[in-house]
């Protein structure tokens, strides 16, 4: 027996984990220190959009829904809400949440991803937003999660997204009295591009300060999906878009859509007859930076965002200091 107490000649394997499932328990700690009043704002803009499109008590189901920074307040406020999660911790957080405030049938909840959800018609309102659609880094897998998503709603339905622009895939830190945060975003290398879009590597190490210290590695594959390609599988599954909501959310630097699900769908044989719009890593390197302190803090919150693929010329560039 070695010192590691296990067997010389032994196979050991490790567990493979979703992103964010190493930590959930720190999720809301975590963006609420990096992202401070444009967090909060951002969730108060994206509830108010869904109140204004949902009517009282609609069928919600929420995709992606984290920690349930939207699923909760919207059963609170009495929508009936299903919560899909492909993290277990991370669902399991929103259970723990909901369970201190609503009684347990308030929120439903179902850990799975959303290419493999299999439902037909129940919902009027689907929501996958922030950002969770760049965790899905192929187009089939995301042909298979928007068939899904449409297949859950009613004709006439609608649909929340949000796609990251071209200027959130850049690496930041963040030092606040409670959390330090180095995140790394990495384009792949070229031979790596084959899907459309970008695909990067997201690299994070955090530090927790308080209430004790901890510290987290999490490190998993995202996509920048350019619009007009969802735009285009959409279509393919039915769903239009009916209202662009971007000017509205530019803060966040992202394409926010409302779609509608109608009753057509393109035939089956044309649905992998789409064009490739790729955006290759050549084109969005040129994307301006200057877009991202859109995400960054408020002035209130008192940290730094720095680029660290660029250089220290681009840390004074685009430091937020207070
Ligand atoms: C940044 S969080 C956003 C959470 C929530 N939608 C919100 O607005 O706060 C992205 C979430 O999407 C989840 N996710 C990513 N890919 C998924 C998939 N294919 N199916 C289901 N959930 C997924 C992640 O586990 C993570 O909890």
């Amino acid at each position: 027996m070695s010192s590691t107490g296990i067997p010389p000649g032994a196979v050991t394997r490790q567990v493979p984990t979703r992103p964010h499932d190493t930590w959930a328990e720190w999720y809301d700690i975590v963006y609420e220190a990096c992202f401070g009043d444009t967090f909060a704002w951002l969730t108060e803009a994206t509830l108010n959009s869904i109140r204004t499109t949902a009517t009282s008590g609609a069928r919600i189901i929420d995709f992606g829904a984290g920690t349930g920074r939207l699923a909760i307040p919207l059963a609170r406020e009495g929508f009936r809400v299903h919560a899909v999660e492909a993290s277990a911790p991370m669902l399991a957080q929103l259970v723990s949440k909901s369970s201190r405030e609503l009684t347990p049938d308030a929120i439903t909840t179902e850990h799975r991803d959303i290419q493999s959800y299999a439902g037909l018609g129940e919902f009027d309102v689907a929501l996958c937003v922030f950002t969770v659609l760049i965790y899905i880094t192929t187009a089939s897998e995301l042909r298979a999660a928007l068939r899904a998503i449409s297949d859950t709603l009613r004709p006439g339905g609608r649909l929340l997204i949000d796609l990251p622009d071209p200027s959130v895939f850049a690496s930041f830190t963040a030092n606040t009295p409670d959390v330090f945060r180095i995140v790394r975003i990495t384009p792949d290398p070229p031979h790596a591009q084959t899907e459309p879009g970008t695909g990067f590597t997201f690299d994070e190490e955090t530090l927790i300060k308080a209430p004790h210290l901890r510290r987290y590695h999490d490190r998993f594959p995202v996509r920048y999906w350019p619009p007009e390609v969802v735009r285009d599988y959409a279509s393919a599954c039915g769903l239009k878009v009916v209202t662009d909501l971007s000017a509205a959310f530019a803060r966040a630097a992202s394409t926010y859509w409302w779609l509608e699900k109608t009753s057509e769908a393109l035939p089956e044989n044309q649905r992998h007859d789409l064009p490739d719009k790729s955006v290759r890593s050549a084109e969005w390197r040129h994307a301006p930076f200057q877009k991202l302190p859109k995400i960054g803090p408020s002035r209130a919150t008192g940290w730094a965002i720095v680029d660290l693929n660029h250089g220290p010329q681009s840390y004074q560039d685009c430091a937020l200091t207070t």
